[in-house]
């Protein structure tokens, strides 16, 4: 396989067209809902590999290149989450879009990565299988999207599988999510007998049917037919009649894409999609090129705009230490957000002042790292041993820009953690000082516990198993882990704290970014302490529920 920046030509057209061809997104889903397999056809549509099956390694396919989630599965901490880039030119078009897709750990390792890599994109596909609907893990990205103004585009995946009627799973986003629906394309044959897509054209009129054909195993990209609505009756009969009534029922209630209600977040363009078919995969990537915003502009943190055109600034939005023990690399994973990037140029670090510089500068994916030596607003550069810097911080030149900071996201688990020997405090203190500058977890404190015993709170479990892991490895301090029953967490403020403390199931903590926090059992214990003291500050944290 071809790799990240690998195919894409350096272009002489400078800042605004790089800019302007440039569409940076995430795959939002639940395990199992196809995002590997999607990525794939991605990259097989995009030229960049040959057959699919090379990174899956899906039993009867081939596999040979990455076996970046097998490393995951053995090391127990995440590898592989960085930024896959691709070039893509859709049909009529002379110009080739750079297509960046920022992974979003989303397996075992789900953790709050996978929330902060949705503030370095500038759009979501959400991915559904079409049998299953909506489901948890989801959801929870959704309302980050939401949170953060990203647009969502849906694609309905498996569709060559059993399922739900088309407009079922349509009822389902528009009543759970409160996101209007509106398909771009709809599926011609039910889930099951995937034929191909009618394309909707202005008020629901099909505008051409693309008719699919099966390759073996799905390996190679499926030859696709385009007819007319005629042909299309024709060919298909009730299947193609079904869709284009579908279509004109959907544009009774509204459901046409209108581009700034997308740009809203009010509405969702739908693909119904087979990714293992590589059904509506170059569908998507038109969307993508179509609809998408390219990289705009970001508001710092006294909410003035700063340009793509201005001078260089990125965003570090991932930081990952010990993916390679032998070499004990510290990797920062920054998005760029104005001006050129040009390897080796000094930066600086808005947190510290000090300047950086950007010798080592890669895109990783998987286990491929390739040097990146000019990057543009939109693309994902990670920095070599970036050891000052942080989630949320910030690089400029010239014009000094500082971005709002990340938000933390709500945990959902919390254990405390201490050093197994007394002797090795001082070491454990600073090595949660550092994984809590570095964002692997989040650290909370009172009184009560004091400070030999912190207690760590998590988006996901998996951040835990790094922390013991780095404390081992790379701090030489064994550590206990002890998992407390809690499993939700609200925000308070000084006032509602001793109240609060005095609670059956309740503990209140500081956070070390000062937020006071209190944990709850779970949320029937939430809802009766609000309901018995109704004048106790309880706010949701960063939403993902
Ligand atoms: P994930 O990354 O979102 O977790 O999902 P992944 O791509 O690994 O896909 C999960 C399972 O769903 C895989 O099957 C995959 O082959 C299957 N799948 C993905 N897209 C489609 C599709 O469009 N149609 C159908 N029918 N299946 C799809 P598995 O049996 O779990 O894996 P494997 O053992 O076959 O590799």
């Amino acid at each position: 396989m071809s790799e990240s920046g690998e195919n894409v030509a350096p272009t002489p057209r400078g800042l605004p067209a790089e800019v302007a061809r440039r569409r940076t997104f995430a795959v939002i889903s639940h395990p199992d809902a196809g995002k590997s397999t999607l990525t794939e056809a991605l990259a097989l549509h995009a030229r960049m590999i040959s057959e699919a099956g090379a990174i899956h390694g899906k039993a009867g396919r081939k596999s040979t290149v990455s076996d970046w989630m097998e490393m995951e599965k053995a090391r127990g901490i995440s590898v592989s989450s960085t930024a896959l880039q691709f070039n893509y030119r859709a049909a009529g078009s002379d110009i080739d879009n750079v297509i960046n897709l920022v992974d979003t750990p989303g397996h075992s390792d789900f953790s709050e990565d996978t929330y902060r890599v949705l503030t370095a994109v500038d759009a979501a596909v959400m991915l559904i299988d079409a049998a299953k609907g909506l489901e948890p893990q989801t959801l929870k990205l959704f309302q980050v999207c939401r949170h953060r103004g990203i647009p969502v585009i849906t694609v309905i995946n498996k569709w060559d599988r059993p399922g739900q009627a088309p407009l079922e799973l349509l009822d389902e986003i528009s009543e759970r999510i409160g996101l209007t629906p509106t398909p771009l394309f709809l599926p011609v044959g039910i889930a099951g007998d995937f034929r191909g897509l009618l394309r909707r054209g202005p008020e629901g009129e099909p505008s051409e049917y693309i008719h699919f054909t099966r390759t073996a195993g799905g390996a190679t990209i499926a030859p696709e037919e385009y007819l007319n609505s005629t042909e299309a009756e024709a060919r298909e009969g009730e299947a193609w009649t079904t869709a284009a009534e579908e279509s004109e029922l959907l544009s009774a209630t509204g459901q046409d894409h209108d581009q700034e209600m997308f740009l809203a977040g009010q509405t969702s363009p739908v693909i119904y999609a087979s990714a293992m078919l590589n059904f509506g995969v170059r569908q998507l990537l038109e969307t993508l090129v179509e609809l998408a915003p390219a990289p705009g502009s970001r508001a710092d943190v006294t909410g003035k705009e700063r340009t793509t055109g201005d001078p260089f600034s990125a965003v570090v939005f991932k930081v990952q230490a010990g993916m390679d023990t032998a070499h004990r690399d510290r990797l920062a994973f920054m998005r760029i957000v104005s001006g050129e990037f040009e390897r080796g140029m000094v930066v600086t670090h808005a947190q510290t002042g000090r300047p950086f510089a950007t010798k080592y500068a890669l895109t990783v994916f998987g286990r491929e790292r390739t040097t990146v030596d000019t990057a543009y607003p939109g693309d994902v550069v990670g920095l070599v041993n970036a050891t000052a810097l942080a989630p949320g911080h910030t690089l400029f030149v010239e014009k000094k820009v500082e971005y709002p900071p990340i938000p933390s996201f709500a945990p959902e688990h919390f254990a405390t953690l201490r050093a197994q020997s007394a002797g090795k405090y001082k070491q454990f203190r600073k090595a949660i000082d550092q994984l809590d500058s570095e964002g692997v977890v989040q650290v909370l404190r009172n009184d009560a516990r004091g400070d030999a015993t912190p207690v760590l709170a998590a988006v996901g479990p998996m951040q835990f198993e790094v922390v013991t892991a780095r404390m081992q490895g790379e701090f030489n301090v064994e550590t206990q882990l002890d998992f407390l029953p809690f499993t939700l967490a609200r925000r308070t403020d000084a006032e509602s704290a001793p109240e609060l403390d005095r609670q059956r199931g309740v503990e209140v903590f500081t956070r070390t970014d000062g937020v006071i926090l209190a944990l709850f059992s779970d949320k029937w214990r939430l809802q009766y302490i609000e309901k018995e003291h109704p004048k106790l500050t309880l706010e949701p944290l960063v939403a993902t529920a």
